[in-house]
């Protein structure tokens, strides 16, 4: 018997990055996966080999502005593999046009602002809120809602992206409060930053060091290790978590302030 056996999820933003790592490994670990994706043709591209190796999945256009398309994802998949028992939202805009120009208030564009939580927060509360329904039927669910360290902390710029973020391990509480007595579980993942393959060619090296020095594992996150988080809070293995927010940071977020320098001046490394 493994993990996620007869289990059916649906991950949103599948099309590259952490959310095909986790539709992998959820694949991997016996579930049926619905890699839903504004990038339909990556979508279907990261779908293939797990197809061609024998697992369940289907890809599907999504786009989070658009509740419409919310609604068709979900009215699809249901069509598709009967029920869901798992709801990823892993998708958030992190294009040059919205993320590129997320700087602090007073310089950042508003609609950069509108955007930010129109896609991060306004399009995981609509996948949730036509998800649960189903769930709620059913007696059983796990939603699973992706933020991030930056929903924890102050930055120099991201200001719209972390109040999103912040927002979204907010609304995770909110849900596993009001469905939690209907059998449904509903977790936050915080991850750090994470080695996915436009972080490694976008990020410049000087970034990533500092990064690391203010990281207490001996190495950066890669985009299973959150995966691997994912599908622990999607299985009956985490029956009895919810309303959490499970940080995946290499424990960035858990030490004093000044340790990079602490280090430094111990000469600890
Ligand atoms: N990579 C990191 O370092 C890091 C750190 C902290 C949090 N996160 C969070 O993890 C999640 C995944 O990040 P990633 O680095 O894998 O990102 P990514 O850019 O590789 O993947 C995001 C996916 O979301 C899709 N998407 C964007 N806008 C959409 C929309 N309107 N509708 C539907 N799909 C849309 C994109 O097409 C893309 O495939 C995000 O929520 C991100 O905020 C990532």
């Amino acid at each position: 018997m493994r993990l996620l056996d007869h289990k059916v999820a649906i991950i949103t933003g599948a099309a590259g990055g952490i959310g095909t790592a986790t539709a992998r490994l959820m694949v991997d670990r016996g579930a049926s996966v619905v890699l839903a994706d504004m990038n339909l043709a990556a979508a279907e591209a990261a779908a293939l080999p797990l197809r061609r190796a024998g697992g369940a999945v289907l890809a599907l256009y999504l786009d989070l502005a658009d509740e419409g398309s919310i609604e068709a994802m979900v009215r699809a998949s249901l069509a598709h593999f009967g029920s869901i028992d798992v709801l990823h939202n892993n998708a958030a805009d992190l294009t040059p046009a919205t993320a590129g120009r997320d700087h602090d208030i007073e310089t950042m564009p508003t609609e950069v602002w509108d955007r930010t939580f129109h896609v991060n927060l306004r399009g995981t509360m609509l996948c949730c809120k036509h998800v649960l329904p189903h769930m709620v039927s059913r007696g059983a669910g796990s939603i699973i809602n992706t933020a991030s360290n930056l929903g924890m902390q102050g930055n120099l710029g991201q200001a719209a992206y972390a109040a999103s973020k912040a927002a979204v391990i907010q609304l995770t509480r909110s849900i596993a409060t009001s469905h939690g007595r209907r059998g449904i579980r509903c977790n936050t993942v915080s991850p750090g930053l994470v080695l996915t393959q436009a972080a490694r060619d976008n990020l410049p090296p000087r970034l990533l060091e500092i990064v690391a020095g203010e990281t207490l594992t001996p190495h950066l996150g890669e985009p299973l290790d959150v995966a691997h988080a994912v599908a622990f809070l999607a299985s009956d293995e985490a029956r009895y978590l919810t309303g959490h927010n499970l940080v995946v940071d290499g424990g960035t977020v858990a030490h004093v302030p000044g340790f990079a320098q602490f280090c430094n001046l111990f000469e600890q490394h």
